[in-house]
């Protein structure tokens, strides 16, 4: 009999503690279906304390602790390696919302409340919690502090980083941190709150948070527009932030290619042009004054970009159903993608100013390289966020593809490195680009990472081989 885990099981209950294949199956394997790990058990505690006495186990037992969410990150992070020797801590069952207050403007949730369920409960207080992203119906919000989750509203609210006042974190220890503080001005001494927000898991267990919460815009209104370059595109951008400011919520950068794969593999999600197009911009406008406030600004955008010949081609969305389906086509993207068969994923970031240059620099580097590959361009541009995904030449296997991913990456990454970029702009590092980042920081900053690690962590218990 397995000591460790009966004693897990006195903690949280038997039913609560994982071991037939069956049941565990899907902790084990990643989202994108890349990587399957092992482990002891998925363990499933219900409160902070729970997870604190746990995490004293695996002290006691020296077993390493994977914490886990919805598992829907794209870097290997939330998956145990394959030794067999880690347990899985999915928080799930802690999804409650502890308290909202409408004048502080802040709710607090625990780690594992999915973060739709987070924006739904915000909506019924009268208020946003305006982080967003693909996943939303199956990610958690601890998972979106642990990666620093960015999305489709970091142009006008930040990353998860910037909407978040306070936690409540488990230590490597067993110990419950309680910095549930809800202030916006703390300067008491060194920031904790932001070392365990982006740790990916490897410095503690986040168990609650409190959050931001923002007013509820007016109207909201969406529009595609259609260009020739990303540089017409940056252009767009300059000219809605000049005329509408704030009120530009969101600028999403998606290539013809993506638009087609959604197509081909999604029939039922059409493009509203006759023609297509080299580039699409998905703009989204939020307005505290009115409907009628909100379509003059951006009517007055899509004139001048046609006048100025920014754009040759734009449509607005005239009902909630209609916004939704111009998002959801940019939503399908990683979807088809997926339904498409393996590519290689990067998640990297450039001054925004360089967006245009990066894309043609590096599009001719990889072409001279790997010819035929075909470049899967969207993202944030807003924020300089670009998912630069090679998928393999038309007549190639994709297992034959995926043998060259280091190759592709060194190609991919040092033209970033070049552009002052970063190689994880909101997905992480996880397993996956461990090595990578390597390459490109420095060993000052290397070492002061590990000695943070070392300081919170020394038994390294806390999602090895992650990050570090
Ligand atoms: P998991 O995948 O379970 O875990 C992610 C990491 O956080 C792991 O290292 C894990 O160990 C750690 N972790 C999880 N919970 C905790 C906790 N409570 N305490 C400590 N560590 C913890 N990401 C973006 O940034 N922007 C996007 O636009 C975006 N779109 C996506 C669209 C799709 C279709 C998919 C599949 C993914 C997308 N992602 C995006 C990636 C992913 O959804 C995010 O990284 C998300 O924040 C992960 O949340 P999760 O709950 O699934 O975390
Ligand atoms: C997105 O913006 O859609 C995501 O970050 C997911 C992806 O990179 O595929
Ligand atoms: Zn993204």
């Amino acid at each position: 009999m397995n000591k460790f885990l009966n004693e897990c099981r006195a903690v949280v209950g038997a039913e609560q503690v994982l071991t037939a294949e069956a049941d565990t199956a899907p902790y084990l394997t990643d989202w994108r279906r890349r990587f399957t790990g092992k482990a002891q058990g998925v363990v499933r505690p219900a409160s902070a304390d729970e997870v604190a006495a746990i995490v004293k186990l695996c002290n006691q037992f020296q077993v390493p602790v994977v914490p886990q969410g919805g598992n829907t990150g794209l870097v290997l992070g939330s998956v145990p390696d394959t030794s067999g020797s880690a347990i899985v801590l999915s928080l799930t069952r802690m999804n409650r919302v502890r308290a909202i207050d409408l004048i502080n403007n802040t709710i607090t949730v625990e780690a594992g409340c999915i973060l739709q369920n987070l924006q739904t409960a915000a909506a019924e207080a009268g208020r946003l919690f305006p982080l967003s992203l693909g996943a939303e119906g199956s990610c958690t919000i601890g998972g979106n502090l642990s990666t620093n989750a960015g999305g489709t509203g970091v142009l006008r609210y930040g990353n998860t980083r910037e909407l978040c006042l306070g936690l409540e974190v488990v230590t490597p220890q067993g110990e419950v941190w309680n910095g549930l503080r809800g202030l916006r001005k703390d300067n008491t001494g060194y920031d904790l709150r932001d070392l365990f927000i982006g740790a990916e898991g490897t410095l503690g267990i986040i168990t609650a948070a409190v959050l931001k919460l923002f007013p509820q815009p007016k109207a909201q209104l969406t529009a595609l527009a259609a260009m020739r370059t990303p540089d017409d595109a940056l252009t767009l951008l300059n000219l809605a932030q000049g005329r509408c400011g704030a009120a530009l919520t969101g600028f999403e950068l998606m290539s013809e290619f993506c638009l087609q794969l959604v197509n081909k593999h999604f029939p039922q999600m059409q493009l509203p042009f006759p023609q297509s197009s080299p580039q699409y911009v998905l703009l989204e406008l939020s307005d505290s004054e009115s409907e009628e406030h909100a379509m003059a600004m951006l009517e007055a955008v899509i004139t001048a970009a046609l006048e100025e010949g920014v754009i040759h081609d734009a449509v607005v969305a005239g009902s909630i159903a209609q916004s939704k389906s111009l998002w959801h086509l940019r939503e399908h993207i990683t979807l088809a993608q997926a339904e498409e068969g393996k590519n290689i994923k990067h998640d990297v970031s450039v001054p925004i100013s360089r967006i245009g240059d990066f894309i043609r620099e590096t599009d001719i580097l990889l072409q001279k390289a790997f010819p035929g590959t075909r470049m899967v361009t969207f993202g944030h541009l807003g924020d300089g966020n670009l998912h630069y995904n090679v998928s393999p030449p038309e007549a190639m296997a994709d297992d034959a593809f995926i043998e060259q991913q280091d190759a592709v990456n060194q190609v991919v990454h040092d033209s970033v490195h070049r552009f002052s970029g970063s190689i994880s702009a909101e997905h992480g590092l996880g397993a996956l680009k461990r090595e990578e980042i390597r390459r490109y920081k420095s060993e000052v900053e290397m070492r002061l990472m590990e000695t943070i690690k070392q300081a919170l962590d020394p038994m390294k218990i806390m999602n090895p081989g992650k990050i570090l």
